[in-house]
Order: structure tokens, then sequence, then C-alpha cells
């Protein structure tokens, strides 16, 4: 059979064209190129100064720890159970006690108006409208009663970075029940600030100190610029306004540098709601946390900022959940970019994730529109996975769906207890 060619015809083509309707909107625009959190990741890269976007993106030292948390989730397989698959999956779920749309937490992130000056209250009021969790740092650039206000209906959870001077902390937490803040996020990786080498070589610090390359830098970004001079100055805004803490709450040397499971005790004899330990990275510690009353525990290497060479927390994850049982929630962090990143930490035994730089970088980009966006992605794309893998609801995702990669060779079972 030969086949008959001719030349083509516009009017033959026409109808296959569709335009994109123009908006005068610059965040529309660049949201409409996103369909994912890597592609938000890359339009931030043209929003923010250089220094800013490495300080949110780039790890401890030689990165390791962060690298090999994306290889972690690069490297598994999703093993799907074809003949029960669904067309529209139920991603809701309980997290302490209480329903979330999704299995995910919005994590606790410093200095977060860097990033946008929007920042926390947009990020907040963004969780609520998902229906997520969303985690408030001690180091943040917006105030406890701010962000309640921002998102009075949403579940608010504060992560304590416990200071020396205990009554420092105990406001914290007034604050926080006084604000109707959900639970308490007790950060334990932290004796001493990651190492990060690349903020060094930008000569980047907390709070930002102005240099001829650092201005030079931010020169290239003048609307960024523009957004942070004429908006509310930054400052650690959960402590007082007078103190030495609003400018300098970082040091290493006023926050605990020596957190025992005692602090545990201590922190859930003085809150009501549940406590939430942040940055284990063994099967024992995640036990002596749960033995010291700690509701939840996340698995997390602070997505590869403290300590270089740490554990990988979903590899860690299987043998955390064997242990600590039913005894308390098991969560994770770090690395998680995908819906179905998330759906496989599920898979495993995590209770819910938490997500950093994935609800940042859309901050960068838009905004609240850009959280919501970054939120949108993650949600739908778990939804997808678990019609695709045959899960209809979150239980029924289970470790079935999910075999782990082989990232590095050696020995893994048993390693990290
Ligand atoms: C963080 N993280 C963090 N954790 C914490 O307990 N208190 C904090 O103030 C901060 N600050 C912070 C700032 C920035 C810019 C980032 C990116 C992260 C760690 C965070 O809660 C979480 O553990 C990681 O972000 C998880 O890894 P991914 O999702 O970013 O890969
Ligand atoms: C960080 C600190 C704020 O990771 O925890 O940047």
């Amino acid at each position: 059979m030969t086949t008959v060619r001719r030349v083509p015809r516009w009017a033959d083509v026409a109808p296959f064209l569709v335009t994109r309707p123009w908006s005068p909107d610059p965040v529309v625009r660049r949201l409409a190129r996103c369909v994912c959190v890597d592609d938000l990741a890359r339009e931030a890269r043209r929003r923010v100064p250089r220094a800013v976007l490495d300080y949110v993106e780039t790890g401890a030292e030689t990165e390791r720890s962060m690298h090999r948390n994306r290889a972690a989730y690069d490297a598994l397989e999703l093993r799907p159970s074809t003949f029960e698959a669904v067309g529209e999956p139920d991603t809701s779920t309980t997290i302490l006690g209480r329903r979330a749309s999704a299995p995910i937490v919005l994590a606790p992130t410093g200095y977060t108006r860097l990033s946008h000056h929007s920042g926390e209250c947009a990020v907040a009021a963004s969780a609520e409208a998902a229906g997520l969790p969303y985690t408030l740092s001690t180091y943040a650039t917006s105030s406890i009663p701010d962000v309640a206000q921002a998102a009075p209906g949403g579940r608010n959870w504060f992560q304590l970075y416990l200071m020396k001077d205990r009554d420092v902390s105990l406001e914290h937490v007034r604050q926080a029940r006084e604000h109707g803040y959900d639970a308490l996020v007790l950060t334990v990786d932290t004796a001493l600030s990651g190492a990060k080498w690349q903020d060094r070589r930008n000569g980047f610090s907390i709070p930002p100190a102005l240099t001829m390359r650092t201005f030079a830098d931010m020169a290239r970004r003048p609307r960024w610029v523009g957004d942070i001079l004429t908006t509310e100055p930054l400052r650690f805004a959960t402590f007082p306004e007078d103190s030495h803490y609003a400018r300098w709450g970082m040091s290493n040397t006023l926050r605990e540098q020596a957190l025992r499971p005692a602090d545990i005790t201590w922190l859930k004899e003085r809150w009501s709601g549940p406590v939430v330990v942040k940055g284990v990275l063994s099967v024992a510690d995640a036990l002596a946390a749960v033995d010291a009353g700690a509701d939840a525990v996340v698995l997390s290497n602070h997505g590869g900022r403290q300590l270089d060479r740490a554990p990988v927390p979903l590899e860690l994850l299987p043998h955390v959940v064997a242990a600590v049982g039913d005894r308390a929630e098991v969560m994770v962090d770090s690395g998680i970019r995908t819906g179905s990143d998330v759906a496989a930490a599920v898979a495993l035994g995590a209770s819910a994730v938490m997500v950093g730089r994935a609800y940042l970088y859309g901050l960068m980009v838009g905004g609240r529109r850009g959280v919501d966006a970054a939120l949108g992605f993650l949600t739908a794309e778990l939804a997808h996975t678990m019609s695709l893998l045959g899960a209809a609801t979150v239980a029924d995702l289970h470790p079935g769906h999910v075999a782990l990669g082989q990232t590095r060779p050696g020995p893994r079972a048993g390693t990290h207890t």
C-alpha cells in the first residue's frame, strides 16, 4: 500500500490549535508554567536572590544526607494491586486524632518571610484551605497570634526549639495554648545549627548581613528587595520585640544544646495536647522518645541540613514502625517532592509526612497562591498514585505496595538499630 501525501493546509491544523488565555497577572502566568513541585523550584530560581534560594535549597556540608534522601525515593518501586484499582480514592486520614484531607503536614521552616514577604501567614492560610496541619517554627518571622489570626480555622502546630531559659519556652507554650494551637513539635536534632557550606560561600547569614557580595546578589532581584523593604522588617517574631532574641534568637548559645528524654516529659506535663518529637534518627531514640511521653515521632534529618551522612529517614521508617507499633504515630520527612513519595512513605507505615522545601518553592513563586499550587500538586498526585496502586483509602496503602531500592551497596536491615 502506498501512502498518499499532500501539502499541509492551514484549515486542517487550525481546529487543533489551542491558545492559553494570556493573563495580565504575572503570578498566574508563572504558575501556568508549572505542573509539579520541581517546576515550582525552577520558577523560584528566577524570583529570589541566589543566596536566599541556596539557604532554602542546599544541605549541610557535603550535602550527602540531602542527596541520599532523594536517592532513596528515586530508587524505590511502587507495586500496584491492579485488581483493587479505584477511580476516586479518598486521601483523607486521621493525624493525631483529628481529620486531615491528606497525610501531609507542613513542616516548620525558619525565616519564611525571606522566601516571600507574605511568609508564614500565607502558608498557614493555604494549609487551612487545603485542610492540612501547618507547623510554625520558633524561628518564624511572624508571631504566634498573627499566624492564628491568618488561619483561624486551621490546625496550627507550634515547633519548639527549647531555650536554655525555660521561661522563654514556657511563654511560647502559653501563647500556643492561648491561640488554639493543636500540637507542639519539639525538634531534637539541632544541638548546633547545621554547617551550610554554600551559605558560607555566599556570605549568607541569618539575620542577613549586607556585604558587597550579598548586596550585588540582591540587586539582581529588585522586586524581591522592594517587597522586603516595604513590609514589616524581618525579625524572629515569636520572641518579644524588644528582647535580644528578636534579632539573635537563632544563636546556638540561647538554645538548649543538651536535650534529654526528660525534657519531653517536662513538656508533656506542661501541655495538654499532643507532643511530637522531630529529628529522631534511630530505633532506640524513637523508643526513648515514646517512653518519655511523645505522641508521635518524626523521622527526619532536617532535609539534610543538620548532620551530614545521617541515616535516610525513609529507610529507617519500617524499622521504627515495627518497634513502636501502635504506641505512637511515626511520621517522616526529608526529600518529599511528589504525591507518590507521600504514598510510598504512608505505605511503609508513616501516619503522615512533613514537607518543607516543597511549599517554600511555591511561596517564592507566588505567595499564598504558589503554596496552594504546591499543596494541590502533592494531594492530586497522591490521589492519582493511590488510584493506580489500588488503594481506595489511605489505610489501604501497605508495605507490599513498595520495594525500597538499593541506593548503596552493603547490608541494610538492622543497621539503624
Ligand atoms: C527547615 N527545617 C526546620 N525544622 C525545624 O524543626 N525548625 C526550623 O526552624 C526549621 N527551619 C527550616 C528552614 C528551611 C529553609 C528548611 C528548608 C527547613 C526542617 C524542616 O522542618 C523539615 O524537616 C525539612 O524541610 C524536610 O525536608 P524537605 O521536605 O525540605 O526535603
Ligand atoms: C534551618 C533551621 C532554621 O534548618 O532549623 O535552617
